[in-house]
């Protein structure tokens, strides 16, 4: 049985006090124990209120987010029935949109306007650009990793970048350097190493596309040789981290609901620690790179770091800046170059045209850039390679005020607005009945290559914010290209999937990478 008073409260038999001390002694006696269990009384309804108040937040932000229907198509989406059928999201998207008779869907639980029509193409990315930013749920999922880099901003802050890095990317001695750079890594590094495992086992082309890819990159820009193509030695460690940031930044964008990724975020759990410790590393690792490059000297240098630091004294921003130039090169140049080399070891009547056109324009191990720039067969191969697998297969912006869509879709305010240059790429009412076939010659005009609107192939965006580095990326992949199929047979292992699995990130990847066998060419 329980006791109360007497345990509790034992007062001496020999001296009885008197009843008026005793009560005052029983008074305070109580009061002062009474204090510790109202702290904890208070530091309980404190805790359940901070907490009931978490819980109703994340309640409200969930219904805000939606991330319920019952329509079809978002509970195949919810339930990821889709995979039953197709390979990727993106192609369970591009049937959607084949199927549609405007080119656009909603998928309601993502408050997303998924688009694969080129006249909402032009729309949102030319004529009402300014009411399609990247927008703050954007810049909120990339911001921990590319900070106030150009990518992840809109107004003033992206206008001021663009113009510094236009005025970099578009000059003469800039292309000039990053051509250079490009053919040397590729005589002195890439031919070597394929080469060395001519006639031996397969080899992975995709990792040997992103060293090269990387290396470029980080000499391009900052005028520093991470060595990352020698396959003896282990990636460097930023290209490693960078590799985690950008896939885990890239799952928080497949989250259902924001709110998931920002509470796992809150609480540093899981993949959003993982991710924290990337970016960490990849900003520590760029902070050396500018400490370094400041001690070697940027005034005569033709590095982008070099050049942005004549104009930029803030190192953070400069962090932001270097981060956001390695996403833009490295990935997006590798994931063109597998994918391409992917089609050619299926497409023998594309080889053929590229390899008549090297045995006809091409003198050296390399090519130089008047040579490269005459290769019409080549470049049109290479386009036609990214418009069935495009380096970055969707884009989203951000609805401002509610619109309507040139189709006659509306969209309403604060919800994402996506459009699908993978999905474009299997349209046949942008490409006709073979847009489905690998055929350069539909680029060719009396063999002379000629380009379509960028908003049926917006590969590389269209309007006001196109791609600066598209010129430097092509030169530096058909320089790729020429240089491997002017020595080399390349084979696919079990001739390759041509449905391939692409891995979630921001870029398209192959899951699994791509083998090959490599063997020297009969010439
Ligand atoms: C095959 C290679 C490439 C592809 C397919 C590609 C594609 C794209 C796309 C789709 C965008 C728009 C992204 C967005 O706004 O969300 C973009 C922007 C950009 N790209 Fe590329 N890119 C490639 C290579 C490069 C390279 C090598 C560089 C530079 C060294 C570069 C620099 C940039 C920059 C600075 C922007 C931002 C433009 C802006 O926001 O105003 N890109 N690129």
């Amino acid at each position: 049985m329980p006791r109360f008073f007497p345990s509790q409260f034992p007062i001496s038999n020999s001296i009885s006090p008197p009843p008026r001390l005793a009560m005052e002694q029983f008074m305070d006696s109580s009061f002062r124990s009474a204090i510790p269990a109202a702290q904890n009384f208070i530091s309980v309804v404190f805790f359940s209120f901070a907490a009931g108040f978490f819980l109703f937040s994340v309640l409200l932000l969930l219904l805000r987010s939606r991330p319920w229907c019952n329509c079809e198509v978002c509970s195949v989406y919810l339930n990821s029935s889709w995979t039953t059928e197709f390979d990727n999201l993106s192609d369970w998207y591009a049937h959607l949109l084949r199927r549609s008779p405007t080119g656009t869907i909603h998928i309601h639980v993502l408050r997303n306007t998924i688009t694969a029509n080129p006249e909402n193409v032009e729309y949102m990315l030319k004529t009402r650009f300014d009411n399609f930013p990247k927008g703050k749920n954007f810049s909120s999922i990339l911001g921990d990793f590319l900070g106030h880099g150009i990518f992840n901003v809109d107004g003033d802050e992206w206008r001021f970048q663009r113009k510094m890095a236009s005025l970099e990317l578009g000059s003469i001695s800039v292309r000039s350097y990053a051509f250079e750079i490009a053919a040397a890594e590729v005589s002195q590094r890439l031919i070597p190493l394929l080469s060395s495992v001519s006639g031996a086992g397969p080899i992975d082309l995709q990792d040997v596309f992103r060293r090269f890819a990387f290396d470029s990159i980080c000499k391009i820009s900052f005028g520093l040789d991470p060595g990352c193509l020698d396959l003896s030695l282990p990636m460097s460690d930023l290209a490693t981290a960078f590799e985690i940031a950008s896939m885990l930044s890239a799952r928080r964008a497949a989250a259902p609901a924001p709110v998931l990724w920002k509470v796992k975020r809150l609480l540093n759990l899981g993949s959003e620690r993982e991710l924290r410790r990337a970016i960490r590393l990849v900003n520590d690792l760029a902070d050396e790179v500018i400490r370094q490059r400041r001690k070697l000297g940027f005034a005569s240098n033709h590095d982008l770091l070099s050049r942005f630091m004549a104009s930029v004294s803030n190192d953070k921003y400069l962090r932001d800046i270097v981060i956001s130039f390695l996403l833009a090169g490295r990935d997006t140049v590798s994931s063109g170059l597998t994918t391409f080399f992917l089609l050619i070891s299926h497409n023998q009547h594309a080889a053929a045209g590229i390899h008549e056109e090297i045995d006809n324009l091409i003198s050296g191990e390399v090519p130089t850039y008047d040579e490269l720039r005459g290769m019409h067969y080549v470049h049109a191969a290479l386009y036609e390679s990214m418009r069935l697998f495009p380096p970055v297969q969707f884009d989203s912006k951000f609805c401002i005020d509610d619109d309507v869509l040139a189709d006659g879709t509306f969209v309403r305010k604060n919800t994402r607005v996506t459009y699908h240059p993978y999905a474009m790429g299997r349209m046949e009412t942008i490409w006709g009945s073979d847009g489905h076939q690998f055929r350069p010659e539909r680029w060719l005009r009396n063999g002379v290559f000629s380009p379509e609107s960028p908003f049926k192939y917006p590969v590389f965006q269209g309007g006001p914010r196109v791609c600066l580095g598209k010129e430097m990326a092509i030169m530096e992949m058909k320089t790729v290209i020429v240089s491997i199929l002017r020595a080399f047979h390349i084979e696919a292992v079990d001739g390759g999937e041509l449905r391939p699995k692409f891995a979630v990130g921001l870029t398209a990847s192959l899951a699994g990478g791509l083998p090959v066998r490599v063997s020297r060419r009969a010439r």
